[in-house]
Protein backbone atom coordinates (compact mmCIF):
# COMPACT_ATOMS: atom_id res chain seq x y z
CA UNK A 1 0.00 0.00 0.00
CA UNK A 2 1.21 3.66 -1.00
CA UNK A 3 0.24 6.92 0.33
CA UNK A 4 0.46 10.11 -1.60
CA UNK A 5 2.25 13.07 0.98
CA UNK A 6 1.87 16.41 -1.10
CA UNK A 7 4.48 19.36 -0.12
CA UNK A 8 2.49 22.48 -0.94
CA UNK A 9 5.08 24.63 0.28
CA UNK A 10 7.04 26.74 -2.02
CA UNK A 11 10.11 25.43 -0.04
CA UNK A 12 10.89 21.85 -0.74
CA UNK A 13 12.89 21.45 1.94
CA UNK A 14 11.24 23.89 4.59
CA UNK A 15 9.14 23.65 7.70
CA UNK A 16 5.75 21.40 5.71
CA UNK A 17 8.50 18.87 4.03
CA UNK A 18 10.12 18.58 7.83
CA UNK A 19 6.33 17.47 9.18
CA UNK A 20 5.29 15.29 5.95
CA UNK A 21 9.04 13.44 6.72
CA UNK A 22 7.96 12.38 9.86
CA UNK A 23 4.54 11.27 8.91
CA UNK A 24 6.28 9.06 5.65
CA UNK A 25 9.21 7.38 8.16
CA UNK A 26 6.72 6.48 10.52
CA UNK A 27 4.35 4.91 7.66
CA UNK A 28 7.43 3.17 6.62
CA UNK A 29 8.55 1.93 10.08
CA UNK A 30 4.54 0.12 9.68
CA UNK A 31 5.09 -1.12 5.99
CA UNK A 32 3.47 0.96 4.25
CA UNK A 33 5.20 2.62 1.21
CA UNK A 34 5.05 6.78 0.17
CA UNK A 35 6.19 9.65 -1.38
CA UNK A 36 6.32 13.02 -1.57
CA UNK A 37 5.65 15.02 -4.29
CA UNK A 38 7.06 18.88 -4.26
CA UNK A 39 4.43 21.04 -6.19
CA UNK A 40 7.00 23.79 -7.00
CA UNK A 41 6.91 27.09 -7.13
CA UNK A 42 5.22 27.91 -10.80
CA UNK A 43 1.67 28.96 -10.32
CA UNK A 44 -1.32 26.83 -11.04
CA UNK A 45 -4.30 27.23 -12.79
CA UNK A 46 -7.51 27.81 -10.78
CA UNK A 47 -10.20 25.57 -11.80
CA UNK A 48 -12.18 27.62 -14.62
CA UNK A 49 -15.44 25.88 -13.90
CA UNK A 50 -15.79 25.08 -18.25
CA UNK A 51 -16.97 21.73 -17.15
CA UNK A 52 -14.36 19.38 -19.16
CA UNK A 53 -13.89 17.09 -16.42
CA UNK A 54 -17.89 15.74 -16.34
CA UNK A 55 -17.95 12.69 -17.70
CA UNK A 56 -14.48 11.26 -16.63
CA UNK A 57 -12.22 13.21 -19.31
CA UNK A 58 -9.69 14.78 -16.73
CA UNK A 59 -8.95 18.32 -16.29
CA UNK A 60 -8.78 20.51 -19.91
CA UNK A 61 -5.83 22.02 -18.38
CA UNK A 62 -2.29 19.53 -18.62
CA UNK A 63 0.00 20.08 -16.30
CA UNK A 64 0.99 18.32 -12.20
CA UNK A 65 -2.74 17.98 -11.89
CA UNK A 66 -3.09 16.00 -14.35
CA UNK A 67 -0.72 14.34 -13.88
CA UNK A 68 -0.92 13.85 -10.55
CA UNK A 69 -4.85 13.04 -11.44
CA UNK A 70 -4.05 10.10 -13.91
CA UNK A 71 -2.02 8.40 -11.48
CA UNK A 72 -3.96 7.94 -8.30
CA UNK A 73 -5.04 4.34 -8.77
CA UNK A 74 -1.97 4.03 -7.45
CA UNK A 75 -2.27 5.29 -3.83
CA UNK A 76 -4.27 4.37 -1.19
CA UNK A 77 -4.22 6.98 1.21
CA UNK A 78 -3.68 11.20 0.82
CA UNK A 79 -1.80 13.84 2.84
CA UNK A 80 -1.88 17.08 2.10
CA UNK A 81 1.36 19.60 3.39
CA UNK A 82 0.94 23.46 3.44
CA UNK A 83 2.18 26.01 5.16
CA UNK A 84 -0.43 28.80 6.37
CA UNK A 85 -0.81 32.02 4.76
CA UNK A 86 -3.58 34.45 6.23
CA UNK A 87 -4.92 31.78 8.19
CA UNK A 88 -5.39 29.47 5.16
CA UNK A 89 -3.59 26.83 3.07
CA UNK A 90 -1.54 28.39 -0.02
CA UNK A 91 -3.43 30.04 -2.83
CA UNK A 92 -0.95 27.44 -4.34
CA UNK A 93 -2.28 24.77 -2.66
CA UNK A 94 -6.72 25.52 -2.87
CA UNK A 95 -6.06 25.38 -6.83
CA UNK A 96 -4.06 22.24 -7.02
CA UNK A 97 -6.93 20.63 -4.53
CA UNK A 98 -9.92 22.44 -6.42
CA UNK A 99 -9.08 21.14 -9.83
CA UNK A 100 -8.24 17.35 -8.75
CA UNK A 101 -11.43 16.94 -6.47
CA UNK A 102 -13.48 18.36 -9.14
CA UNK A 103 -11.76 16.46 -12.00
CA UNK A 104 -10.34 13.72 -10.32
CA UNK A 105 -12.03 13.02 -6.79
CA UNK A 106 -14.12 9.65 -7.49
CA UNK A 107 -10.72 8.02 -7.38
CA UNK A 108 -9.86 9.18 -4.05
CA UNK A 109 -13.44 8.06 -2.56
CA UNK A 110 -12.71 5.49 0.49
CA UNK A 111 -9.13 6.58 0.95
CA UNK A 112 -7.82 7.98 3.70
CA UNK A 113 -6.80 11.77 4.16
CA UNK A 114 -5.06 13.90 5.95
CA UNK A 115 -4.37 17.77 6.39
CA UNK A 116 -1.09 18.78 7.65
CA UNK A 117 -0.09 22.35 8.69
CA UNK A 118 2.69 24.84 8.97
CA UNK A 119 3.00 27.58 10.75
CA UNK A 120 5.17 30.38 12.31
CA UNK A 121 2.42 31.38 15.19
CA UNK A 122 -1.59 31.16 14.33
CA UNK A 123 -4.28 30.15 11.70
CA UNK A 124 -3.42 26.56 11.76
CA UNK A 125 -6.46 25.25 12.59
CA UNK A 126 -8.39 27.54 10.40
CA UNK A 127 -6.47 25.80 7.30
CA UNK A 128 -6.51 22.81 8.71
CA UNK A 129 -10.57 22.81 8.64
CA UNK A 130 -9.92 24.18 4.60
CA UNK A 131 -8.37 21.37 3.44
CA UNK A 132 -10.19 18.60 5.29
CA UNK A 133 -13.32 19.91 3.66
CA UNK A 134 -11.95 18.28 0.24
CA UNK A 135 -11.96 15.07 1.92
CA UNK A 136 -15.06 15.58 3.59
CA UNK A 137 -17.30 16.25 0.69
CA UNK A 138 -16.02 12.72 -0.90
CA UNK A 139 -16.08 9.95 1.54
CA UNK A 140 -12.88 9.64 2.71
CA UNK A 141 -11.89 9.04 6.26
CA UNK A 142 -10.44 11.51 7.88
CA UNK A 143 -6.90 10.33 9.68
CA UNK A 144 -6.68 11.63 13.22
CA UNK A 145 -3.68 12.21 15.54
CA UNK A 146 -3.48 13.22 19.41
CA UNK A 147 -3.75 16.65 18.07
CA UNK A 148 -4.97 18.74 15.08
CA UNK A 149 -2.10 18.16 12.89
CA UNK A 150 0.43 21.44 12.65
CA UNK A 151 4.02 22.67 13.63
CA UNK A 152 5.44 25.44 14.54
CA UNK A 153 8.50 27.04 12.29
CA UNK A 154 9.52 29.85 10.14
CA UNK A 155 9.75 30.10 6.94
CA UNK A 156 12.24 27.50 5.29
CA UNK A 157 14.09 26.82 8.89
CA UNK A 158 12.84 22.93 9.27
CA UNK A 159 15.31 23.29 12.29
CA UNK A 160 13.24 24.95 14.30
CA UNK A 161 10.28 22.42 13.96
CA UNK A 162 12.78 19.83 14.80
CA UNK A 163 12.33 21.55 18.34
CA UNK A 164 8.55 21.34 18.04
CA UNK A 165 8.61 18.20 19.92
CA UNK A 166 4.92 18.02 20.33
CA UNK A 167 4.32 18.70 16.71
CA UNK A 168 6.55 15.51 15.68
CA UNK A 169 5.27 13.75 17.69
CA UNK A 170 2.07 14.55 16.51
CA UNK A 171 2.96 13.61 12.77
CA UNK A 172 4.32 10.08 13.96
CA UNK A 173 0.65 9.15 15.69
CA UNK A 174 -0.26 10.65 12.69
CA UNK A 175 1.74 8.01 10.71
CA UNK A 176 0.79 5.12 12.40
CA UNK A 177 -2.56 6.04 12.54
CA UNK A 178 -2.89 6.35 8.86
CA UNK A 179 -1.44 2.50 8.62
CA UNK A 180 -3.35 1.24 10.90
CA UNK A 181 -6.49 2.61 8.97
CA UNK A 182 -5.27 1.59 5.70
CA UNK A 183 -4.66 -2.34 7.19
CA UNK A 184 -8.19 -2.38 8.34
CA UNK A 185 -9.47 -0.98 5.07
CA UNK A 186 -7.10 -3.92 3.35
CA UNK A 187 -8.98 -6.29 5.82
CA UNK A 188 -12.50 -5.23 5.59
CA UNK A 189 -12.12 -6.07 1.86
CA UNK A 190 -10.69 -9.23 2.10
CA UNK A 191 -13.90 -9.83 4.54
CA UNK A 192 -16.40 -8.34 1.76
CA UNK A 193 -16.95 -4.97 3.11
CA UNK A 194 -16.99 -2.00 0.28
CA UNK A 195 -18.36 0.70 0.19
CA UNK A 196 -22.11 1.00 0.25
CA UNK A 197 -23.99 1.28 -2.95
CA UNK A 198 -24.17 4.93 -4.09
CA UNK A 199 -27.36 6.13 -4.24
CA UNK A 200 -28.55 7.95 -7.56
CA UNK A 201 -27.09 11.37 -7.00
CA UNK A 202 -29.73 14.49 -5.67
CA UNK A 203 -28.61 17.94 -6.25
CA UNK A 204 -30.21 21.12 -5.47
CA UNK A 205 -30.07 24.68 -5.40
CA UNK A 206 -32.40 25.59 -2.98
CA UNK A 207 -34.09 28.50 -5.59
CA UNK A 208 -37.36 27.08 -4.70
C1 LIG B 1 2.38 35.12 2.53
C2 LIG B 1 2.64 34.46 3.86
C3 LIG B 1 1.63 34.44 4.80
C4 LIG B 1 1.83 33.81 6.03
N1 LIG B 1 0.79 33.78 6.93
C5 LIG B 1 0.96 33.16 8.11
C6 LIG B 1 -0.12 33.09 9.05
O1 LIG B 1 -1.26 33.51 8.80
N2 LIG B 1 0.13 32.49 10.24
C7 LIG B 1 1.36 31.98 10.57
O2 LIG B 1 1.53 31.50 11.68
N3 LIG B 1 2.38 32.00 9.68
C8 LIG B 1 2.22 32.55 8.47
N4 LIG B 1 3.24 32.55 7.54
C9 LIG B 1 4.49 31.81 7.87
C10 LIG B 1 4.52 30.36 7.35
O3 LIG B 1 3.25 29.78 7.34
C11 LIG B 1 5.38 29.50 8.26
O4 LIG B 1 6.64 30.06 8.47
C12 LIG B 1 5.52 28.07 7.73
O5 LIG B 1 6.02 27.25 8.77
C13 LIG B 1 6.50 27.99 6.53
O6 LIG B 1 6.54 26.65 6.05
P1 LIG B 1 7.56 26.24 4.89
O7 LIG B 1 8.96 26.36 5.46
O8 LIG B 1 7.21 24.84 4.53
O9 LIG B 1 7.33 27.17 3.75
C14 LIG B 1 3.08 33.18 6.32
C15 LIG B 1 4.08 33.20 5.35
C16 LIG B 1 3.88 33.83 4.13
C17 LIG B 1 4.96 33.83 3.08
Amino acid sequence: MKVLLINGSPHKNGCTNRALEEVLQTLKKDGIDGEILYLGTAPIADCIACGHCHGSKGCVFQDIVSKVGEHLEEYDGLVVGSPVYYAGPTALVQAFLDRLFYAYGDKLVGKPGAAVLSCRRSGNTASFDRINKYFTINRMPVVSSQYWNNVHGAQNSPAEVEKDEEGLQTMRVLGHEMARLLRLIELGKKEGISFVPEEPRIFTNFHH
